[in-house]
């Protein structure tokens, strides 16, 4: 969707209207100026709970919280106008009941605006998923790998491998489609399985790690720009931000030792006022 044609943010159902048509274009953000940045390029802004690993350090996103959630949130709203602005449940704030997920989707949506939530969920939480959407939470799926299941699978790996593994993506992503998702993200799969899933479900597909057949692609941010050192195998580096920052780095430590920095330009000079 072009930036020229829209007045407005885009719309859960703007993006629904997108299977079929044209690719959705997805990247996560969590700050305001990155935000900013990106939102004219990009049909939906995701602040994922990634942002516990890429930027709070956290070795996985099972430590990130609500509270986190909402001020990333925040940040994003404030520094874009155009993107459909999706915040996810982090680990152990929707998985207790419905009740939990629906008070956690409404402090997520009132305090920061968002327009969705989103939730790594299989069939066990279709039921969670179906209540929300019920109640006015738009509720974008995430199946296949799911970083929040890191200890449970003993590390981030791809899914689809068994014929057994296939058939249960296949259930999960059903399952969401029918509680009411009004997107899916399919994470570490097969080309063959998500091209199966995006020709079986109705709404679209968001591919991470799993290939070009998907209705729409995302990102971390922070992987494609080259910020977060180690990336998995399906991500492609735009740019790499870690050199351009480590030279620009080295460059003004350089010029603080020398005290060629500041200089002429960078100084204030008051003029004495004349009597
Ligand atoms: O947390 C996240 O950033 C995500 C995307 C990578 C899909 O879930």
């Amino acid at each position: 969707m072009s930036k020229h044609t829209v007045t407005r943010r885009i719309s859960v159902p703007d993006i629904r209207a997108m299977k079929g048509r044209d690719k959705i274009v997805c990247l996560t953000a969590y700050t305001a100026p990155v935000a900013a940045l990106l939102d004219p390029h990009v049909d939906v802004l995701l602040v994922g709970d990634s942002v516990g690993m890429v930027v709070h350090g956290l070795p996985t996103p099972t430590g990130v919280t609500l509270d986190m959630m909402i001020l990333h949130g925040q940040a994003v709203m404030r520094g874009s106008s155009h993107a459909l602005v999706v915040v996810d449940l982090p680990f152990g704030t929707f998985e207790g009941s419905p009740e939990q997920a629906f008070a956690s989707s409404v402090r997520v949506m009132q305090e920061t605006g968002c327009q969705a939530v989103k939730i790594e969920a299989g069939v066990a939480l279709a039921r969670t998923i179906a209540f929300l959407v019920q109640r006015g939470v738009p509720v974008m799926g995430h199946v296949g790998l799911r970083p929040q299941a890191v200890h449970i699978d003993g590390g981030f790996k791809a899914k689809g491998r068994s014929d057994d593994e296939r058939a249960r993506v296949i259930a999960e992503a059903r399952a969401v489609e029918e509680a009411g998702c009004f997107a899916i993200v399919l994470e570490g799969v097969a080309e063959s399985l998500a091209a199966e899933i995006s020709g079986i479900v109705s709404v679209p597909t968001i591919g991470i790690g799993a290939s070009s057949v998907c209705d729409g692609q995302i990102l971390v941010t922070d992987d494609m720009l080259g910020t977060f050192e180690r990336v998995p195998k399906f991500v492609r580096r735009y740019a790499d931000l870690r050199t351009t920052i480590d030279d620009a780095v080295a460059r003004y430590a350089a010029d603080v030792r020398a005290a060629t920095f500041p200089g002429e330009a960078e100084v204030y000079r008051f003029k004495p006022k004349s009597p």
